[in-house]
């Protein structure tokens, strides 16, 4: 053990590996600083698989383990970085999506978001800190230039402001009796109409997985776009379902 790492010991008896020994690991490490070494004393010999599984995980290195004799000692060095203390983003603005601070309003908001967004930046969108052993994810779609569009967080907000209810906001009542040959042709055009919709889903729904979380706002206004479809879908059944016609062909 280098001496000049300050070394924390956690006793943790007789815990079996679980979430309330993962926890008191979480947080010593948050606590910790870099290359400090954290040493879990424990009374269990056989904790090794589910301690090293942990370290890799989170980016750290797992140093070994040692017998104390009645206890064992197994020692982990902070290699990661994830200090509250010294965290990047302490302090700054998110730039792009709209936040609760109106000064955002006055920015070019488009203006700090990279053309590419970083390499292994995992399911991590702008502003976040990437830590060693983030998994990977190939992001068909990693380029400003492939997904952006100008007023995204605009169109986003109003995405959401402008949803309506299809069972509430129709007054189903007042549809007039027409006769059943009428009735049927507006049944057929429902029908296409419900096809046509299930494109509308399903195309963004196709794209949302494969655009980096770096530009948050595409997958989230496609979002809103999918709940905008999914009510076109249940608006045209329901319609097609008022008078007992139903689907056609
Ligand atoms: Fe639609």
């Amino acid at each position: 053990m280098n001496n000049h790492n300050h070394c924390i010991s956690l006793f943790t008896g007789n815990l079996y590996p679980s979430k309330e020994l993962f926890l008191k690991l979480e947080n010593a490490f948050l606590t910790a600083n870099i290359n400090d070494i954290i040493e879990v004393v424990s009374l269990k010999e056989n904790i090794e698989i589910e301690l090293r599984g942990w370290t890799k995980l989170k980016g750290h290195l797992y140093l070994g383990r040692e017998n104390l004799g009645a206890q064992f000692s197994y020692k982990i060095q902070k290699i990661s970085k994830n200090n509250f203390e010294s965290s990047p983003s302490w302090g700054k603005e998110l730039k792009g999506i709209e936040t609760s601070n109106p000064k955002l309003k006055d920015l070019n908001l488009s203006h700090e978001i990279l053309a590419k967004a970083p390499n292994s930046n995992g399911l991590l969108t702008r502003g976040m800190i990437t830590q060693e052993g983030t998994p990977s994810y190939d992001f068909a779609l990693s380029h400003k230039e492939l997904v952006w569009s100008e007023p995204v967080s605009v169109l986003y907000e109003e995405g959401k402001n402008l949803q309506w209810n299809a069972t509430t906001d129709i007054a189903w009542n007042e549809i007039p009796k027409l006769n059943p040959i009428i009735e049927k042709a507006i049944c057929q055009i429902m029908t296409y109409l419900v096809e046509n919709e299930f494109s509308a889903l399903y195309i963004p729904g196709k794209f949302i997985s494969q655009i980096n979380p770096y530009y948050m706002e595409i997958p989230l206004f496609l979002s809103s776009l999918m709940n905008d479809e999914a009510r076109h879908i249940e608006v045209f059944t329901k319609r097609a379902h008022a008078f007992g016609a139903g689907f056609q062909y």
